[in-house]
C-alpha cells in the first residue's frame, strides 16, 4: 500500500471514528494537510448528517466550502466535541509535531477549543522521539533575526521557511536539531521565545486519539490515561 492509498485508509477509518457526530447541530473542527484533505473529501458524503465545521487554515475552508459544507469562525462556534487532523510526527504518547503545512498556530487554536482530538497519520509518522522533522515555528515578521539568535542559543539549527507567509501574515521557521526528549516542557520553552506566536510542538494538549494507517490496516491508539 503506497503513501496515498494510506492516507485514504485513515481518513476513512476517522470517519468511522466521529460517526456519533454525525447528528444534526454537530459542529466539527478540521485539520490542513494532505490527510486532513482525504478527510475532508470524505466528510462531504456526511454534509447532511451535520450542521457545520471550523477549519484550521484558509486552504481548508475552501476545500470544506468547496463541497458545500457551511465554514463556521471558530467564535461562533463555541466548544467542538471533535477535532481531526494529521501530523507530520507522532510519538508513542500522542505528542505531536505539525506545521509542515504551516498552519499550527490555527490547528493548535482549533485543537484547544475541541474536546477531543483525534489525530490521522500514515506510519512513516510515527516516532520513538520527536525530532527528526525540523521543527515548524510562526514568528512575527520584526523577530525573525532575534528569534532565529534565541533557536541557536538553544542549539537548533533555525532556517526560515523560503517564500511563505502564513494566513495570519508571519513567517514559518524550520527548526532542526532542538533536543525535544521532554515535549511539554520544550514547548512551554519556545512558547516563552518573544516574538514567536506558536510553535509546531502539540504536547501540552496532544492528541486523544492516533489512528496510524499501516501496510496491514489502521492502528488505534489512545492517550494512557484515558
Ligand atoms: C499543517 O500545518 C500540518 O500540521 C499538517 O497537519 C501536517 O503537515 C501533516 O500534513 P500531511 O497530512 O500533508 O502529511
Amino acid at each position: 500500500m503506497d503513501q496515498a492509498a494510506k492516507k485514504q485508509a485513515v481518513a476513512a477509518a476517522a470517519i468511522e471514528e466521529i460517526r456519533g457526530q454525525f447528528v444534526s447541530g454537530a459542529i466539527i473542527g478540521v485539520g490542513t494537510g494532505s490527510t486532513a484533505n482525504a478527510f475532508i473529501d470524505l466528510l462531504a458524503q456526511h454534509k447532511q448528517h451535520f450542521d457545520a465545521a471550523v477549519a484550521s487554515s484558509k486552504a481548508t475552508a475552501d476545500r470544506l466550502g468547496g463541497h458545500g459544507i457551511r465554514v463556521l469562525d471558530l467564535n461562533d462556534a463555541g466548544t467542538l466535541a471533535v477535532y481531526v487532523d494529521g501530523a507530520d510526527e507522532a510519538d508513542p504518547d500522542l505528542n505531536l509535531i505539525k506545521g509542515g503545512g504551516g498552519a499550527l498556530t490555527r490547528e493548535k487554536i482549533v485543537a484547544a477549543a475541541s474536546e477531543r482530538f483525534v489525530c490521522i497519520v500514515d506510519d512513516s509518522k510515527c516516532v520513538g522521539t520527536l525530532g527528526a522533522f525540523p521543527l515548524p515555528l510562526e514568528v512575527l515578521p520584526m523577530a525573525r533575526e532575534l528569534v532565529m539568535g534565541a533557536l541557536r542559543d538553544l542549539g537548533g539549527a533555525p532556517q526560515v521557511r523560503s517564500g511563505f507567509t502564513t494566513d495570519n501574515g508571519n513567517l514559518i521557521i524550520d527548526t532542526a536539531r532542538l533536543d525535544l526528549r521532554d515535549p511539554p516542557a520544550a514547548e512551554r520553552q519556545l512558547n516563552d521565545l518573544v516574538g514567536v506566536v506558536c510553535n509546531g510542538l502539540f504536547a501540552l494538549r496532544p492528541a486523544d486519539a492516533l489512528l496510524v494507517a499501516g501496510s496491514s490496516g489502521v492502528a488505534h491508539y489512545v492517550k494512557n490515561d484515558q
